[in-house]
C-alpha cells in the first residue's frame, strides 16, 4: 500500500522528474452522476468525472459507446447531479454497470447491463422541474441542463457534450444564508483521483474574485 500523503510530496527542492507512462490521466476531477432518458422512456444514471464548467455551460467527455452518449445524441435533457464524499459507495455500486444492451464489446467481461441503476445504487429519483430525467435526491447539488452541442472527439472514441444549465438546485445547508452563493466551506465535491475517491482537505486560501471570502 502506498502510504504517501499529499503533504509528504515535496513541492520544493525536487530532485527532478521522471518520465512515466500512466495508463490513465484522471488527475482529480469531481464525480458527477448523469441522469438521461432511454429510448423506452425509462431513465439511466451514470457516473463520470470528465466534467467542467464554462460559465453556465457544462462540458462533458463521454465514452461514445455508452448508453449516456447514446441517449444524449437523441434526447437532449439531462441532470448533472453532484454527489458529496459520503456518496462514494453508491457511485462505486454504479461503476460496473451500463444501461446499454447488448453490452458494448469494449465493456464485455467487466461491465453488466442494468436497466434500473437508481435501485442498483440505492439512490432515489426526485422529479426535475425543467427536464424529463429525474434528479438524484441524495446529491447536495443538482444541475438541470439541456445539450446545446454534441460532437465526436478527434479519436472518435468519445463524445464531447456542451450542456446549458437551466436550473440549479442546492441543499440549503450548502448555500450562504440569504444569498445566491454556494458556501465553499459547506460544500465538498467527491474527487476522482487516479481511480481513487477523495474529499477536499482544509481550505488553503481563496481567489481575489471570491464573493464568499
Ligand atoms: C468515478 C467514475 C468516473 C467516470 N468518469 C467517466 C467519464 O468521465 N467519462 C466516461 O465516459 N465514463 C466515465 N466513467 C465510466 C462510466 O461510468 C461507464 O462507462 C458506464 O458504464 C457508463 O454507463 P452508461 O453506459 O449507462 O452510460 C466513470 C466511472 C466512474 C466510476
Amino acid at each position: 500500500m502506498n502510504t504517501a500523503t499529499p503533504s509528504s510530496v515535496p513541492t520544493d527542492l525536487s530532485p527532478g522528474h521522471v518520465t512515466v507512462t500512466p495508463s490513465i490521466l484522471y488527475f482529480g476531477t469531481p464525480v458527477v452522476l448523469l441522469s438521461t432518458e432511454n429510448e423506452n422512456g425509462s431513465f439511466n444514471l451514470a457516473p463520470m468525472s470528465s466534467a467542467w464548467a464554462l460559465g453556465h455551460v457544462i462540458v462533458l467527455g463521454l465514452g461514445a459507446e455508452g448508453q449516456t452518449a447514446h441517449n444524449l445524441r437523441s434526447r437532449r435533457d439531462l441532470v448533472v447531479n453532484l454527489p458529496g464524499p459520503a456518496q462514494w459507495p453508491a457511485v462505486e455500486r454504479l461503476a460496473p454497470l451500463t444501461g446499454r444492451t447488448p453490452v458494448p464489446a469494449s465493456k464485455r467481461g467487466s461491465f453488466r447491463f442494468e436497466p434500473d441503476k437508481f435501485a442498483a445504487a440505492g439512490l432515489r429519483p426526485q422529479p426535475s422541474e425543467r427536464v424529463r430525467p429525474p434528479r438524484v435526491a441524495e446529491c447536495p447539488m443538482q444541475l438541470e441542463a439541456r445539450v446545446a452541442q454534441a460532437r465526436p472527439d478527434s479519436s472518435g472514441d468519445f463524445l464531447i457534450v456542451e450542456a446549458r444549465v437551466l436550473r440549479v438546485h442546492a441543499d440549503p445547508r450548502i448555500v450562504v444564508s440569504g444569498s445566491q452563493h454556494i458556501d465553499p466551506a459547506a460544500w465538498s465535491p467527491l474527487i476522482y483521483n487516479f481511480r481513487h475517491y477523495y474529499g477536499l482537505g482544509p481550505e488553503l486560501g481563496h481567489s481575489f474574485r471570491s464573493r464568499t471570502a
